[in-house]
């Protein structure tokens, strides 16, 4: 990892991430840079800390090639170095057992604690079907937030891709029907800069307090 990235601030970080969309093709990420930054992704919070998140990680040529249609034929789908599909699990109620049970067994909970969570995760999910694909989302998205942070921070330009077929990419990547696609993020050598783009005003996006009375 580039020392002088890894000295960035967060708000450093911030600033520099934007959606870059040319790439230098031929360019593999190295295994171990790779590896942090989805390890990095996966220390977004989670509700429950149910960890929602899966990273299908699309590098090879021929698979990238095949995501290139799926992905309505967006150049930086092959030119990239790869593309993580951020995946949600809508049955994360199902891992409750496994991490509230390591915590049993590491005496960091009572049995009490641990019949409550799991009970209140399992009694939520059921409540209704919308829960699962809700929080899917929801949690899946904190750690794509964090995965183009984390490609920045180490030099890599990376750009968020809502812009595909969710059933084809299902199909061609033998996704099973627990994980819903939340969103795809290319990452790579930037060859071109991101398109400047603008940000509302703090006046546009911030409501103190509650919203003024509607005459
Ligand atoms: C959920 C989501 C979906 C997006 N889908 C696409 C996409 O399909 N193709 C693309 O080129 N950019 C896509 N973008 C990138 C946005 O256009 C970009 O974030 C926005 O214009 C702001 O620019 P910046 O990220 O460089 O600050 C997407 C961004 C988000 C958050």
């Amino acid at each position: 990892m580039n020392q002088q990235h890894a000295a960035a601030t967060a708000a450093e970080t911030m600033r520099a991430r934007h959606s870059v969309r040319k790439y230098v093709p031929g360019v593999r990420i190295p295994e171990a840079d790779m590896n942090e930054i989805l390890r990095l992704a996966g220390t977004a919070p989670s509700s429950w800390n149910l960890q929602h998140w899966r990273f299908l990680v699309i590098e090879e040529e021929e698979n990238k090639r095949a995501l290139l249609p799926i992905a309505n034929n967006q150049q930086q789908i092959v030119d990239c170095s790869a593309v993580v599909a951020i995946l949600g699990d809508t049955q994360a109620n199902r891992v409750a057992a496994d991490i509230y049970g390591a915590q049993l067994a590491a005496g960091s909970i009572t049995q009490q604690v641990h019949d409550t969570l799991v009970g209140n995760i399992n009694r939520a999910y059921a409540s209704s079907p919308q829960v699962g694909v809700e929080e899917a989302i929801r949690n899946g998205s904190l750690a794509a937030m964090q995965l183009m942070l984390a490609a920045t921070a180490a030099g890599y330009a990376s750009c968020p891709i809502g812009g595909f077929r969710r059933d084809e990419l299902i199909k061609t990547f033998r996704i099973p029907e627990r994980y819903v696609p939340v969103m795809l993020v290319t990452i790579g050598q930037a060859a071109a800069p991101a398109h400047p783009t603008g940000r509302f005003t703090l006046e546009q996006t911030v409501i103190r307090e509650r919203f003024p009375e509607q005459s």
